[in-house]
């Protein structure tokens, strides 16, 4: 028994070695991040695509799917803004790292407001809608003077 715990725990030692000889080091973390960044800038083209549709919207009904999808979202971004993944070429400017309780307070705001949207549109006063899409803009505007760097 323990002979032959012996023997898989040497054969994942060894496979744990040649996976790392042949990985150049740092390889694995750029393409994780790589993953990561292209996750954030799609969530946040969700987001300013659906907001677009909920601002333009004509009826309650054309704004419920856009506005749940900003939902869904704005509780995916937390966790698309690993340590190590912003700075140049991307926009999220290194000062999110060194100020995360803020940031994560701004994301906060941004969920809150979009779980306000959400819940507007499954009712039947546009104008609520429309008043609470200023609210979710207003939050992606508070972030993005702070935190997101200009297009270069
Ligand atoms: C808590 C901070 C924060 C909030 C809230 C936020 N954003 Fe962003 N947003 C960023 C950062 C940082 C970037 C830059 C991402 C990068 O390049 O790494 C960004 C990038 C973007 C981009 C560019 C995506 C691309 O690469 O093409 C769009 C569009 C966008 N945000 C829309 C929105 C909209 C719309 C909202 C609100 C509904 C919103 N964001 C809320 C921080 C935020």
């Amino acid at each position: 028994m323990q002979f032959r715990y012996l023997i898989f725990a040497g054969i994942a030692a060894a496979a744990t070695i040649a996976a790392s000889s042949v990985i150049p080091p740092g390889t694995g973390a750029a393409n994780a991040q790589g993953g990561v960044v292209d996750a954030r800038a799609t969530a946040m083209k969700t987001l300013g695509g659906s907001l677009r549709r909920v601002g333009q919207a004509a009826s309650v009904e054309d704004a419920r799917g856009p506005a749940a999808a900003i939902a869904g979202a704005a509780s995916r971004l937390e966790a698309l803004f690993p340590e190590g993944s912003g700075g140049p070429p991307t926009r999220s400017k290194p000062e999110i790292w060194q100020n995360m309780a803020d940031f994560k307070v701004k994301l906060a705001a941004l969920r809150d407001a979009a779980r306000a949207l959400d819940a507007a549109a499954k009712g039947a006063d546009l104008d609520a809608v429309k008043a609470a899409a200023r609210n979710v803009g207003g939050t992606c505007g508070a972030c993005h003077r702070v935190y997101r760097a200009p297009r270069s």
